[in-house]
C-alpha cells in the first residue's frame, strides 16, 4: 500500500509484535536493506553490517535469545520469519576522534537512523517490524558468529502482521512539551 505522504507513513509504522508465517519476499527485504544502506551517518562512516537471519531454525534461536526473564517479554520475536541484526562497525578514524572530543557516540546514532530507514520502508511495503534492544548479546554473537569485540546494536524483527492486527494510536509526549523555539529555558 502506497502512502500518500511521509507523515502518514510515520503514523503507520508501529512496533509489530505478532507475525504470520508468510515469508518475506526477497525483493521487499532487500528494498528495506537498501533504504538502511542509504541512511546518513557521521562523516559518511556507514558503521554497520546488516546481518539477515532467515533460516527458520536460526531465527527461532535468535528470537529465543531476545526473550526477557519473564518469558512473555519479546516472546513474539521467534515467530517473525526474519530477524535483521545490526552490527556496529568501526567508524572512520575522524569520526572516532571527533566522537571522543565531542563526547558523542556517532555510530550509535547512525545505526538508529539506518534502523528507522529500514522500518519505514518495510511499513510502506506492508511489512511489520519491531526494533529490539533487549537481547542476550553474548548468545546472539555465538549464534550468528559475530566476533566478540563487535557489538550487535539492534535486532529488527520483520514479517507480515496478521490481517486483524490493530493499528495503535501513538502514545507520545505532547508537541508543546518536546518542541521549543530559540531558548531551552
Ligand atoms: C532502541 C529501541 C529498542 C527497543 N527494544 C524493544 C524490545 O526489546 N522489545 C519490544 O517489544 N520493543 C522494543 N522497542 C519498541 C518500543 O517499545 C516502541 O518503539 C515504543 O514503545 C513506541 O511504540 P511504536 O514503535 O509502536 O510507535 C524498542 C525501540 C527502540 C527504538
Amino acid at each position: 500500500m502506497l502512502m500518500k505522504d511521509f507523515l502518514e507513513l510515520v503514523q503507520k509504522r508501529q512496533s509489530n509484535r505478532k507475525y504470520t508465517n508468510k515469508p518475506v519476499e526477497k525483493d521487499k527485504l532487500e528494498r528495506c536493506l537498501e533504504a538502511a544502506r542509504l541512511a546518513p551517518s557521521a562523516s559518511n562512516s556507514q558503521p554497520w553490517t546488516f546481518l539477515v537471519v532467515d533460516k527458520p531454525d536460526l531465527v527461532k534461536k535468535v528470537g529465543n535469545a531476545a526473550m526477557g526473564p519473564l518469558m512473555s517479554f519479546n516472546k513474539f520475536v521467534s515467530q517473525a520469519p526474519v530477524i535483521v541484526a545490526i552490527i556496529m562497525e568501526k567508524p572512520k578514524i575522524i569520526t572516532e576522534v571527533g566522537g571522543r572530543i565531542k563526547k558523542k557516540e556517532y555510530p550509535l546514532i547512525d545505526v538508529g537512523i539506518a534502523a528507522e530507514h529500514f522500518c519505514l520502508q518495510a511499513t510502506e511495503l506492508g511489512l511489520g517490524t519491531c526494533m529490539l534492544g533487549w537481547f542476550d548479546e553474548k548468545k546472539e554473537k555465538e549464534l550468528l558468529h559475530v566476533p566478540e569485540e563487535k557489538s550487535i546494536t539492534l535486532l529488527i524483527a520483520t514479517g507480515y502482521p496478521p490481517e486483524n492486527y490493530k493499528h495503535r494510536k501513538k502514545i507520545r509526549k505532547k508537541f508543546e512539551t518536546v518542541v521549543k523555539y530559540n531558548s531551552y529555558e
